[in-house]
């Protein structure tokens, strides 16, 4: 067993798309197990009030910001985590978006937005990134993908291309990333009950996950590296029983 990967160690983080909903979550999960965190978001009150509760509970987050579809903003960032921090051990994608329409009443300006921001810009911030934990010959990337990352559904078209998309690269970088000490995980939930697609979470069915139990599963798939590696984890809301 590596001394950097011992099961439940503190880590240092980069976690994209904190503002809200599962990164909000995970955040303050991941503070309140001890890790130590880079938040990497737009600028927002709602970033510098969840960096607030952090500190007030005893954390130091860092915070960097970027949209990820900025390349020049992305690497600028995540270099300035990485001085803060010293390292960075985990990199968590979470950042997203999603719209949702038949295929049809799809705008092409939506559809390259879900692509730029789920696929292109998790593809960035991966290169931003990479550099560094190859150096360290260590690293895990934890991609959150979702359940329509292998099965589609009517109004998902440009959201599922773009999760599968993203499974292809996590897949694919598991494959070159082989033996060089950095790995990547990917957790695809399904429905989480968060502001996603601009819907107010009360009119989603109510038997959806709370985004505190993917917070729940990251730190898991995290804290577990060194006895194992958990390589892709779906979490589904427990059927309703009749
Ligand atoms: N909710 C679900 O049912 C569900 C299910 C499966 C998978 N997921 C996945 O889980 C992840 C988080 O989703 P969520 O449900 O927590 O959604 P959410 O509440 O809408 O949060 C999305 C986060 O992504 C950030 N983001 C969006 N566009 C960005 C951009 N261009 N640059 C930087 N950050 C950007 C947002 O930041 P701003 O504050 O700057 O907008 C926000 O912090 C996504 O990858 C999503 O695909 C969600």
């Amino acid at each position: 067993m590596s001394a950097t990967n011992t099961p439940n160690k503190a880590r240092n983080i980069l976690l994209t798309g904190p503002s809200r909903g599962i990164g909000r979550a995970t955040a303050l999960g991941l503070a309140a197990r001890g890790h130590q965190l880079a938040l990497m978001g737009r600028p927002s009150a709602e970033l510098d009030q969840l960096a607030e509760t952090i500190r007030s509970g005893g954390g130091a987050p860092v915070v960097v910001t970027a949209d990820v579809r900025d390349e020049t903003a992305v690497k600028s960032a995540i270099g300035e985590a990485i001085e803060e921090l010293g390292h960075v051990d985990v990199l968590i994608n979470n950042a997203g978006m999603g719209r949702y329409a038949p295929f049809e009443e799809l705008g092409a300006d939506e559809w390259e937005h879900v692509m730029a921001v789920n696929v292109t810009g998790v593809a960035t911030v991966i290169r931003s990134m990479l550099p560094h934990m190859r150096a360290a010959s260590n690293g895990h990337i934890i991609n959150v993908g979702s359940i329509r990352s292998t099965e589609t559904a009517a109004t998902c078209s440009a959201y599922a291309a773009s999760k599968f998309a993203l499974d292809a690269l996590t897949k694919t970088l598991r494959l070159e990333l082989d033996g060089t000490g950095v790995v990547v995980s990917q957790i695809c939930p399904g429905g989480v009950l968060t502001e996603f697609g601009g819907i107010d979470p009360t009119t989603k069915p109510q038997s959806w996950l709370q985004p505190e139990a993917i917070a729940e599963a990251v730190a898991m798939i995290i804290e577990f590296r060194g006895l194992g590696l958990v390589r892709d984890l779906t979490i589904v809301p427990e059927p309703l029983r009749s």
